[in-house]
């Protein structure tokens, strides 16, 4: 079976001496669902940021839908990025953005037409239940319906790897 993440010996850390992954040996197959735990402060947030390329592999070797992730050119993080789903543990909605705008985000950096796109945003905004809440702000709305918003997001340009930190702590 395709794997769509591989890690060999990954070490993650913000600062040159420390450790917040230390050595870490997993793969994970393409169309499962895995769910990664462990206390607050052990690092499953850093994991993630290295699948997504916000923080680049200290040692050892990370391939994430077939790129390797070890000194990532912009380009290829940028198309990485096209084809990945995220739900931040902050949300990171726009605040001056509507509801709908905010779904549409990732259609828009896809280049979809605003037709094509509208009728995704609706279907999408359906599903979480916010069809009501399309013309607010994300500030007018609640966590968990905030929390909603990413999700429809995250699934805006049909991705083909979704990674969700912690995407129903207000749900
Ligand atoms: N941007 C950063 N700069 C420096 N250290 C950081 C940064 N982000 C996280 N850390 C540290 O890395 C460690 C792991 O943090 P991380 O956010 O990955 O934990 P977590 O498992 O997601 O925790 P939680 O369950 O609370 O979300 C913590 O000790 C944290 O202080
Ligand atoms: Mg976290």
């Amino acid at each position: 079976m395709d794997k769509v993440i591989i890690a060999e010996n990954l070490s993650l850390s913000y600062k040159e001496f420390e450790t917040i992954i230390s050595k870490a040996n997993f793969s994970i197959d393409a169309g499962s669902f895995v769910f990664i735990t462990g206390a607050s402060g052990s690092g499953k947030s850093t994991l993630l940021k290295s699948f997504y390329g916000a923080i680049e592999p200290r040692a050892g070797s990370l391939m994430v839908g077939g790129v390797k992730m070890n000194r990532i050119s912009t380009g290829k993080l940028n198309f990485l990025r096209r084809h990945v789903g995220i739900v931040f543990q902050d949300y990171k909605l726009i605040k001056e953005w509507t509801i709908e705008k905010n779904v549409m985000l990732p259609l828009i950096i896809s280049g979809y037409t605003k037709d094509v796109s509208g009728a995704q945003v609706q279907k999408l905004l359906g599903h979480v239940k916010l069809i009501h809440q399309s013309g607010k702000y994300p500030p007018e709305l609640s966590g968990g319906e905030q929390q909603r918003v990413a999700m429809a997001r995250a699934l805006a340009h049909n991705p083909i790897l979704i990674l969700a930190d912690e995407p129903t702590g207000n749900l």
